[in-house]
């Protein structure tokens, strides 16, 4: 798995029970997964179609070091599969605890928003990069 982003959860990021909210994980896992997506694709064009069920399986707190990880699952003619998944940092174990994970579908669009195929060489790479 391959390291994508790193967020601290802010006290503007929490929701009412002291937890991080929710909607803003999601918002995390998403921009990892389009960046990812787009680094795999060499394309800043890519849009979100898909995201899998998300378990929400630890609570995260104001300060939490939440590493976003990601890895390639499938390749298809304009689409990426990744798996996703956000680890909270322990600085005193350097320890790393999956908080969420989720399975997330990207798409290849062109100018006017309409999927467009990924390069076929940059395609192949990414085929073989999964073997
Ligand atoms: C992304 C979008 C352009 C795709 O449109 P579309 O008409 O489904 O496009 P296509 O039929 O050409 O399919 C494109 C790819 O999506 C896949 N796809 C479409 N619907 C799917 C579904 N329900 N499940 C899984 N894959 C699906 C197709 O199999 C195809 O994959 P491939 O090119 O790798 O073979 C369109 O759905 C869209 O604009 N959605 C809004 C995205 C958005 O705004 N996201 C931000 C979050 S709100």
């Amino acid at each position: 798995m391959r390291l994508i982003s790193t967020k601290i959860c802010k006290t503007s990021d929490i929701g009412v029970n002291n937890n991080l909210f929710g909607g803003v994980m999601l918002a995390w896992l998403d921009e990892a997964g389009g960046i990812m997506a787009a680094e795999l694709c060499c394309s800043p064009n890519m849009i979100t179609l898909k995201m899998d069920e998300v378990l929400f399986k630890k609570p995260v707190k104001v300060n939490d070091h939440i590493r976003i990880y990601g890895q390639l699952l499938n390749v298809g003619n304009s689409t990426v599969s990744l798996y996703i998944e956000a680890r909270r940092f322990c600085f005193d174990t350097f320890e790393e605890e999956t908080v969420c994970s989720t399975k997330m579908l990207y798409v290849k669009i062109d100018k006017n928003g309409n999927s467009s195929p990924i390069n076929l060489l940059v395609k192949e790479k990414l085929i073989n990069s999964i073997k």
